[in-house]
Formats: C-alpha cells, sequence, structure tokens
C-alpha cells in the first residue's frame, strides 16, 4: 500500500526535477493535484484496500498530497526566479559600449571661411554689399577700365549668355554698383559666386569670391597693408605675414599681389609654397582713377583701394586641401573633419 504512494512520489520528484518552464509545471500540478489527478485517483482506489488499511492508506495519501503542493510550490518559486533572471540578462544593457551619437548637420568649410573673412572686415568697419551673379558686360568688364577687345579679358574664361549678358567672372562689378550710389566714403564687402570656363584641381567653373573696396579722402597703399595685415592674422595666426608683389590689374593702379607667409612651414620654404616660403593669396591694388570717374566719382578729391579674394583659395591654403572639387563633392568623411558648429 504504502509503495503505491512512494511510487508515485518517487515519479512526481523525477518528473518536477526535468520540469524547465512554469507553464510545464501548472500543467503536471493539474495532472497530480488537479480533480481529475492521479493523487485524487488514489482516494478514489480506498474502497479497494482493505478496512483495516484504509486509515494508514488516508494518511500516507494525505502526507504525499502535503508533499506534492509543497514540491511544486518550491519549483514554481525557483522557475520564476530563473525565468526573470532570464528576462533580465536578455534585455540588459552594455553601459560600456561606445553610444550611437546622432548625425548632426554642420556648417561646410567655404562657409567657416567665409563668415570668419566677413567678420574680420566687420569689425574694420566694414559693410556687406551683395551684386547680381548674372551681370552685364559693362559692369564686369567695361566700368572696371576693361574696353572690348582689352587683352585683359583673356585673363577670365567668360561665360556668355550674349554678348552683353555674363555670369560674372569675379566680384569687382560690386565695386562698380556701389560706387555708382554715389554715397561716399564706402567700405563695403562684396561676396558671392562667380563663375569660369575652367576646371582642374585648382580652379573650378564656379567657386566664390570676395570683394573689398575702400572710397574716401585720402586712401593709399598704406591702408590696404594694414587692413590686409589684419584680416590675414585673424584668418590664419598672429605670426602669418603679407608682402606685396607689383601686379596689374586694369582696375587698380598701382596693383599688387599679395602673399602670406606659408603656413605649413612658416616662411623656410616647402613644398606647398614651392621652396619660397610665401603663397599668393590675393590681387589688390589702389582703384584706378579712370575707374572712379566712369563710377562718377571725383579721383581728384577721392581715392579708393580694392582687393579681391578666393574664398575656395583661402580655404586650400588654411587647411591643406590639394583639390578644390573636394570642397564641391559633399563627402561626408571629408567635411566632418572641419570645425562643425
Ligand atoms: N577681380 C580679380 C580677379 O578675379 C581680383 C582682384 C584683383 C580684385 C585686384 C580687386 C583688385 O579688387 O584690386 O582675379
Amino acid at each position: 500500500m504504502a509503495s503505491k504512494t512512494e511510487e508515485l512520489r518517487q515519479r512526481v520528484l523525477s518528473e518536477i526535477e526535468g520540469v524547465r518552464s512554469v507553464k510545464a509545471l501548472s500543467e503536471l500540478k493539474v495532472a497530480y493535484l488537479g480533480k481529475n489527478g492521479a493523487i485524487k485517483a488514489l482516494l478514489r482506489g480506498m474502497k479497494d484496500i482493505p478496512a483495516e488499511n484504509r486509515a494508514e492508506f488516508g494518511k500516507a495519501v494525505n502526507e504525499l498530497s502535503d508533499d506534492v503542493s509543497a514540491l511544486f510550490e518550491q519549483k514554481e518559486a525557483a522557475l520564476k526566479k530563473k525565468e526573470l533572471q532570464e528576462k533580465f540578462a536578455s534585455q540588459a544593457v552594455d553601459i560600456t559600449l561606445p553610444g550611437k551619437r546622432p548625425l548632426s548637420g554642420g556648417l561646410h568649410p567655404l562657409t567657416i571661411v567665409k563668415n570668419k573673412i566677413i567678420d574680420a572686415f566687420i569689425g574694420m568697419g566694414f559693410e556687406i554689399f551683395e551684386g547680381p551673379e548674372i551681370d552685364s558686360d559693362y559692369y564686369c568688364f567695361q566700368a572696371l577700365n576693361i574696353p572690348k577687345d582689352h587683352p585683359a579679358r583673356d585673363m577670365q574664361d567668360t561665360f556668355y549668355f550674349t554678348d552683353n549678358i555674363l555670369l560674372r567672372p569675379h566680384t569687382s562689378p560690386g565695386q562698380v554698383r556701389s560706387m555708382e550710389k554715389g554715397k561716399l566714403p564706402i567700405k563695403i564687402l562684396s561676396p558671392g559666386r562667380v563663375y569660369r570656363a575652367d576646371d582642374d584641381a585648382s580652379h573650378s567653373p564656379m567657386f566664390h569670391q570676395i570683394e573689398g573696396l575702400v572710397v574716401d579722402k585720402g586712401v593709399s597703399l598704406c591702408d590696404l597693408k594694414g587692413l590686409l595685415d589684419e584680416f590675414v592674422r585673424v584668418i590664419f595666426d598672429g605670426d602669418t605675414e603679407t608682402r606685396f608683389r607689383p601686379s596689374y590689374f586694369p582696375f587698380t593702379e598701382p596693383s599688387v599681389e599679395v602673399d602670406v607667409t606659408c603656413c605649413k612651414c612658416h616662411g623656410k620654404g616647402c613644398g606647398l609654397c614651392k621652396g619660397t616660403g610665401w603663397i599668393e593669396i590675393l590681387g589688390a591694388g589702389v582703384v584706378n582713377k579712370n575707374v572712379l570717374k566712369m563710377s562718377g566719382i571725383d579721383p581728384d578729391i577721392y581715392s579708393g583701394l580694392a582687393f579681391g579674394l578666393g574664398i575656395e583659395r583661402v580655404t586650400m591654403i588654411k587647411y591643406g586641401i590639394p583639390d578644390i572639387r573636394t570642397l564641391f563633392e559633399s563627402n561626408l568623411k571629408f567635411l566632418e573633419q572641419f570645425d562643425r558648429r
């Protein structure tokens, strides 16, 4: 008799042992402790047991029922704990992993440099004056002392719409338009896109220039030197120097080309500056009297200074960029290297 309950106890023990989930355990619990379960079946078999043994058998079955209930409870608690631990482990976050930063936008290097240049000149009292990108032969050439058939027209390969309408090849027409307004003195900066039929590692068909013009009484080449020294100090660093080399532009007389000490070798001579220690950065000069006259300014009373620089060129020198085209390829690997603020 006792062997029946004992046998059931062993079976329950070994089956509970093998259970791996709370769900399977509750099914097993029904099979043993439920209304139609194995333990109740034992009680139902009581009638077949000799009367003198019934009390003992009943006691053994009750004990078994209590023990099995306790076993199920223990096992259920253990399984629940294990399942919770597994859930936590599967949801665990490794806080030592590097985070994924959202991609944030930033300013293009040309915009960074343009803003720096504008800031430098605004600090010296300049105002922004913007001209049109599609302009006339008069503003782009004639009013700048470059008449038709003048050899200086070959200095730029211009895109023409008609004989008279063209994509401006430089920002110098901004000088003429600001002088025509008739308000003196003038101290303007004219930034914008310019276009030329030219395309290689150092030329792009579209690029950016900034034109500067000062017209006042007694303006001279010395003022130009002072302005450009300050500009170079802000854009490069305090040690960068400028030098003027005589040059030729139809709209300035005298004309100069301005060099800065090479930012890579600081004047010692390297591959970037071709061993000279200097890099050409812009063209400038004293405004040609003809140009003042054509725009209605009396050159006996007023004089002017002008300069024109390429933003791409300054950017390439400042950051050591060998090919202008990288500035227009929208390659994030390249662009992300710059100060993104
Ligand atoms: N316009 C010239 C160019 O595109 C640059 C330049 C040179 C502008 C001398 C000036 C200047 O105002 O004085 O090459």
